[in-house]
């Protein structure tokens, strides 16, 4: 029989191609979220080809009639990958393809925040410009100014790497708030060049603060008023990770009340709803979730997420399995 492709990530060529090519392919773009449970309970495909915007949750994991789930994403916070792996769901996702483009938009919130860009764009625009002056759209440094970093994983290092260049200081914590010690040979490249410290005093020292996270139950409001009232009042937030790891009502309210001077943000706690308030501030630059959005990049990602979904759908161990142990031969 052929293999079962159900779609609901738009993904780009060459991705489908090779997906109509080993088999039958279904496409189901904004599918609601009862309609994809029914299709995925319907024993007509083998595998879901799924995106960030899909809910993957155990009521559908448990009806599902499914090998697989390929996720069109580096993260899985969309998926119950307990919940799949109990029902021996296997879930695939695409990474290393996204580490440069989400740590190249890392670096501009960092930059963009830091010289305002969005109100610097906005003056000119609505004709205020009228000529050079001292006092304008006055910011603050990148360079010699201390980075921290919420965990130490690819998009973080590349952050790191990025960040030294411009010629800041680099300090991180690893899997916060837990405290683990990286070994320098864990640090490889950066052994010498950045600095582990305890999450408290990486809070209190950047004056930009990235997180590079995974969102799950440990660091979900990781950042909370508590954590910024921790940071200096002159510091940025930086997050392209997940929106859940920022308690967003509290932002808003250290951005309005002087507790932070700024943050850049590409995603959101309640995706694509943003917090009352945070679209007026004019110290944030807001991004559309675009970290990974570039033409060869989402190629990549495509192409990983078909081969996750063809391995699958044959029986196979994919190339990226989040759950491997649900493998059955
Ligand atoms: C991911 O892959 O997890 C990004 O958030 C979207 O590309």
């Amino acid at each position: 029989m052929a293999l079962r492709f159900l779609v609901t990530a738009a993904i780009p060529e060459p991705g489908l191609t090779l997906l109509h090519d080993a088999g039958e392919v279904t496409l189901r773009p904004d599918t609601p979220a009862a309609g994809l449970q029914a299709l995925c309970a319907s024993g007509d495909y083998d595998v879901l080809l799924s995106g960030l915007g899909d809910t993957i949750d155990a009521g559908l994991l448990a009806a599902a009639k499914l090998r697989g789930v390929s996720n069109y994403a580096v993260g899985f916070n969309n998926i119950d990958v307990a919940a799949a792996s109990k029902h021996g769901i296997l879930v695939g996702n695409t990474p290393g393809v996204l580490t440069d483009a989400t740590a190249d938009i890392a670096m501009l919130l960092i930059l963009g925040t830091a010289r305002r860009v969005v109100e610097a764009d906005t003056f000119v625009r609505s004709g205020q410009f009228a000529g050079w002056n001292p006092d304008l759209l006055v910011g603050s440094d990148v360079s010699g100014q201390v980075l921290g970093l919420a965990g130490f994983g690819r998009i973080a290092r590349a952050t790191a790497r990025r960040a030294l260049a411009f010629g800041m200081e680099v300090v991180f914590s690893p899997r916060p708030p837990a405290e683990r010690i990286v070994s320098d040979a864990e640090l490889g490249e950066f052994a010498g060049k950045v600095k582990q410290l305890p999450w408290t005093e990486v809070v209190a020292r950047a004056d930009f603060l990235s997180i590079h996270v995974p969102m799950n139950a440990e660091t979900r409001h990781l950042i909370d008023a508590t954590v910024l009232a921790a940071m200096k009042p002159s510091a940025f937030l930086v997050n392209t990770a997940r929106g859940p790891v920022v308690d967003e009502a509290a932002l808003v309210a250290a951005l309005r009340n002087g507790v932070i001077a700024g943050a850049g943000l590409d995603v959101y706690e309640d995706e694509p709803n943003l917090a009352p308030g945070l679209a007026e501030l004019p110290n944030t630059v807001l991004l559309p979730h675009i970290g990974s959005a570039t033409v060869p990049v989402r190629a990549k990602m495509g192409v990983l997420a078909a081969r996750n979904a063809i391995a699958m759908a044959k029986g196979e161990m994919p190339e990226f399995a989040v759950n491997p142990d649900a493998f059955k031969a």
